[in-house]
């Protein structure tokens, strides 16, 4: 019998885990299984590998016979809101050959959020809103990892808690396996949380500290009204194993572990209810290199065992090039470029993607591109430039790019960028430093997947 007070069960754990199958097929339909380790993963990979969405064209061009390919002198769209030719979101849902397919996971479409910017307490400079996304499309299919990178500020953030609605959209919408769930309101949108999941920077923000790992571990379940006290317990000591965390630590309170471990449970936290689709907001910056190469590779092993899909944010493109199979490019609210991660790594189409890679990355999560020049700033999220907002900043910048907004251009099947000349600038590389990442960040890269080689063969043993 139920304890007083307790919610009524809507179903137990046990019809619960009946319901998703330990094997149940983790890849989305045309996403293709992981066998390889993500440094032969990127090797191997073509560069256009139908990455996400079911049916995406298999690219047999180079982006530069792409671009050789395209009629020149294409009709810009009228000034304001440009006439979209696609979006990156819509290159997702787009089938060229119209075959009927799953939708994507998680649509996001037109997305936008305006915030009220707060007075200074001895001035009125900031007061205003801040624009801190605008048109926002972007598709995640189930079992992909898709990056959002960009600099501090530029709104990664509020993007995933838009796409987890805990924040409403000024604009746009959020389709979640195929169902627009804009609007939903929080009964309804009840039983879809227990498929949305977050893991946070900084888990010693986002874990009770008065409550011990069991009841942590417990409360969303108790929340859902899933399973029994005994197949609740059973739950918690289960996802304890899954983080590589032992039963005992149930008994224990979050400042009685390390950094590591703490993420460890911020992540069993997320994975308690068996998501489809985790969003993890920067979940290994404010960690030690080496504790980070852990987590990430706990991160992969979880994505390749349950079928997870990440949206992953991170400022560290050894991180990306790791775990990513698409990057999305955020700069000051705007999608910049969108592409395979192999392929944005080889050839970033737009100029702010590669001033990006050519970036210094300092160790803090909230770095800036390291460049001294006044107009390399990033300007105000309250005033973002007209036209294209990397105008400002931009080597390429001409009228155009001030007045204008980029329409989408499609350098390579599933490779997006909102530039006006992303067809006419110099190829990556002929005029500076290039497609490599900074000797820092390489050398995390190998460590990252040096510790996945030495996970692989120990396993394999
Ligand atoms: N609750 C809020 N109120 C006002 N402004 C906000 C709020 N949340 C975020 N912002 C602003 O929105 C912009 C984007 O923020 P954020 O999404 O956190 O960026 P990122 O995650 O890329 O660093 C920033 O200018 C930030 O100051
Ligand atoms: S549209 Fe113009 S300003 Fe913007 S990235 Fe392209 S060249 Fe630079
Ligand atoms: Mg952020």
């Amino acid at each position: 019998m139920s304890a007083p007070g307790r919610p009524k069960r809507e179903s137990s754990l046990g019809e619960e885990v009946a319901k998703r199958p330990e094997g149940r097929p983790f890849s989305a339909p045309g996403r293709p299984k992981r066998e390889s380790s993500p440094g032969e993963e990127v090797a191997k990979r073509p560069e256009g590998r139908p990455f996400s969405a079911p049916g995406r064209p298999k690219r047999e061009s180079s982006p530069g016979e792409e671009v050789a390919k395209r009629p020149e002198g294409r009709p810009f769209s009228a000034p304001g809101r440009p006439k979209r030719e696609s979006s990156p979101g819509e290159e997702v849902a787009k089938r060229p050959e119209g075959r009927h397919v799953a939708p994507p996971l998680l649509e996001l479409e037109g997305l936008g959020k305006t915030f009220q910017a707060h007075r200074g307490l001895f001035s009125n400079r900031g007061a205003g809103r801040v624009f801190a996304v605008d048109d926002v499309s972007l598709a995640l299919a189930g079992g992909e990892t898709l990056a959002l990178v960009g600099e501090s500020g530029s709104g990664k953030s509020t993007v995933a808690r838009l796409a987890l609605r805990l924040l409403p959209a000024t604009a746009g919408t959020i389709r979640f396996r195929g169902q627009d769930i804009t609007h939903w309101s929080d009964s309804r949108l009840r039983p879809l949380r227990r498929s949305m999941q977050m893991v946070f920077q900084d888990p010693f923000a986002s874990l009770n500290p008065r409550m011990n790992v069991r009841q942590i571990l417990e409360e969303p379940l108790i929340v859902h009204r899933l399973g029994s006290t005994a197949e609740r317990a059973e739950r918690v000591t289960e996802v304890l194993r899954q983080v590589n965390l032992a039963p005992h630590h149930a008994t224990r309170y979050p400042h009685e572990f390390s950094g590591g471990q703490r993420q460890r449970l911020g992540i069993a936290r997320a994975l308690v209810l068996r998501p489809d689709l985790v969003i993890c907001d920067e979940p290994v910056s404010a960690l030690d290199v080496s504790i980070q190469a852990q987590i990430i590779n706990l991160l992969q092993d979880l994505q390749r065992q349950l079928g997870l899909a990440y949206l992953f944010i991170a400022h560290d493109l050894a991180v990306v090039k790791h775990m990513a199979d698409r990057v999305a490019v955020m700069y000051l609210g705007r999608l910049m470029e969108v592409a395979p991660t192999a392929q944005l790594f080889a050839h970033p189409g737009h100029p702010y993607t590669r001033m990006l890679l050519q970036a210094i990355p300092r160790p803090d999560p909230g770095y800036h591109i390291a460049r001294q020049d006044t107009a390399s700033e990033l300007p105000s999220p309250t005033a973002p430039p007209p036209g294209c907002r990397f105008h400002t900043r931009c080597p390429h910048a001409t009228e155009i790019c001030r007045e204008q907004i980029p329409a989408w251009q499609e350098l390579a099947p599933g490779h997006t960028v909102a530039c006006h000349h992303a067809r006419n600038l110099p190829p990556y590389g002929s005029s500076g430093p290039t497609a490599t990442l900074p000797p820092v960040a390489e050398q995390r890269l190998r460590l990252y997947r040096q510790r996945q080689q030495e996970r692989s063969t120990a396993s394999a043993d």
